[in-house]
């Protein structure tokens, strides 16, 4: 895939700044009726995401992190909880589990210096997947991406995770590879032609937000 090497400054391709897309605080109903809050994670946020991966199946746990692991190490508890470079974004989500509230998925994007290829990796806890999360995530993901001024969003994939790689068809990826690693393939998706349904700018604002 041709890559072209150099990417503008984070949020100024659509004049947005960059902070406004760190700070936003987004509550959207999924189809089913249920209302999910999505933000981005901050430090503090740390024994919340922990807590929500270990709560994760081992399965999930595997097609989200490509392999065995029963919990983040501290270095990517970290790491994920401090992605606040230029073209890093970890997002979280919450939503009504009884009369509490609790985190339910993450992703995060992240773009290399010099790159246009937007990495993308995400996960949704197991009592709320198939519930159309995992899609609006994604198209969350392409609106920052495209706001970043990113070519391409891309992510591996365990080639036996049926539901990412159908959660990818579904939203206009391709899927290649194998290439270096037999278990893995690359879902990506060209962000040069135009969004289709909403454009972002309006996809996050009125009237597909609800009140909090
Ligand atoms: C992949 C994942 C994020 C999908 O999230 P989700 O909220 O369940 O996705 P959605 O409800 O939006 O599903 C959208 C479409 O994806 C496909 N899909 C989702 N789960 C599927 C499954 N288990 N089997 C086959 N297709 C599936 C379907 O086409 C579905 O549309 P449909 O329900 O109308 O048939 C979720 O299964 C997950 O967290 N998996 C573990 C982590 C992971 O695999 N991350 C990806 C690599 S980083």
């Amino acid at each position: 895939m041709n890559s072209p090497s150099s990417v503008e400054p984070p949020g100024l391709a659509f004049g947005w700044p960059d902070d406004k897309l760190r700070t936003q605080t987004d509550v959207f109903r999924l189809p089913g009726g249920e209302s999910v809050m999505v933000r981005v994670i901050s430090p503090q946020d740390a024994d919340g995401l922990q807590a929500y991966m270990r709560n994760l199946s081992g399965l999930t746990r595997r097609n989200r992190f490509l392999g065995a692991v029963s919990e983040l190490t501290p270095k990517e508890l970290e790491r994920l909880t401090h992605m606040g470079g230029p073209g890093e974004l970890a997002l979280i989500v919450f939503g009504r589990v009884g009369a509490e509230t609790a985190m339910i998925a993450e992703a995060i994007q992240a773009i290399a210096p010099q790159s246009q290829r937007c990495e993308i990796a995400l996960s949704v806890t197991d009592a709320w997947q198939r519930k159309g999360l995992g899609t609006l995530l994604l198209s969350h993901m392409e609106c920052r991406a495209r706001l970043l001024g990113a070519r391409y969003l891309v992510g591996d994939v365990l080639r036996t995770n049926d539901a990412m790689k159908g959660l990818a068809r579904k939203a206009g990826f391709a899927i290649r590879g194998p290439f270096k690693d037999a278990r893995l393939i690359e879902i990506v998706k060209d962000l040069s032609s135009p969004p289709t349904g909403l454009p972002c700018r309006e996809q996050f604002s009125a009237p597909q937000l609800i009140a909090a």
